[in-house]
């Protein structure tokens, strides 16, 4: 594990655990405040991600950054966001478990510098990883989970959205829980 958070960003820019490896642009550490006491994790880079060198700058994005705002958070102010795997999926297939799990101490090393009280699962595929392996992400998101001490909550990925519109309605109802749930017990994230 490392200590700080230029160490770990150091090592994990030179990674070459997998195959993903191979064909990056940028390896995506993750953006925004180091000491956030909310934590978003989506599932890896796409090809706008791949070439910025930043998670979540595509369309869905910047979707994403409209629902934040919406509930007062984002990246530049008081939430931090990172991926499953931090190297662009070729033609954004899922990462496979074994790239997931070759990947998954940079996010360790990553949540234990942070410590953050919540961490949100954008759609899937970091759900299932970090919540449980059987969610079923239609029936349960917006439903915390208490994991050691942290809640966790998965949330409709902002890309399934883009894709059917007519969910966005249930989506944001999910901003709306996790906004109550940061006043209850966030101390600086407001
Ligand atoms: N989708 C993700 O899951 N992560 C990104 O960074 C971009 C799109």
């Amino acid at each position: 594990m490392y200590k700080t958070w230029e160490e770990l960003k150091d090592a994990c820019k030179t990674c070459t655990k997998c195959g993903l490896c191979e064909d990056r642009t940028s390896v995506v550490f993750g953006v925004g405040v180091k000491n956030a006491e909310v934590m978003f994790i989506g599932e890896g880079p796409g090809e706008n991600e791949d070439l910025q060198g930043e998670p979540f700058v595509g369309r869905a994005g910047k979707l994403l950054d409209k629902m934040l705002e919406a509930v007062d958070l984002s990246r530049d102010k008081n939430i931090y966001i990172a991926n499953m795997v931090k190297c662009r999926p070729p033609k954004n297939r899922d990462p496979k478990p074994e790239e997931t799990e070759l990947c998954i101490d940079w996010l360790r090393n990553q949540f234990m510098l942070m410590k953050p009280k919540i961490v949100v699962c954008l759609g899937r595929i970091a759900a299932a990883k970090l919540i449980k392996p059987d969610i079923k992400i239609t029936k349960e998101h917006g439903v915390w989970f208490d994991k050691n001490g942290t809640l966790m909550m998965a949330m409709l990925h902002p890309a399934a959205l883009l894709r059917d519109p007519r969910k966005k309605p249930e989506a944001f109802e999910d901003f709306l829980t996790l906004q109550q749930k940061i006043n209850e017990i966030c101390e600086h994230t407001y």
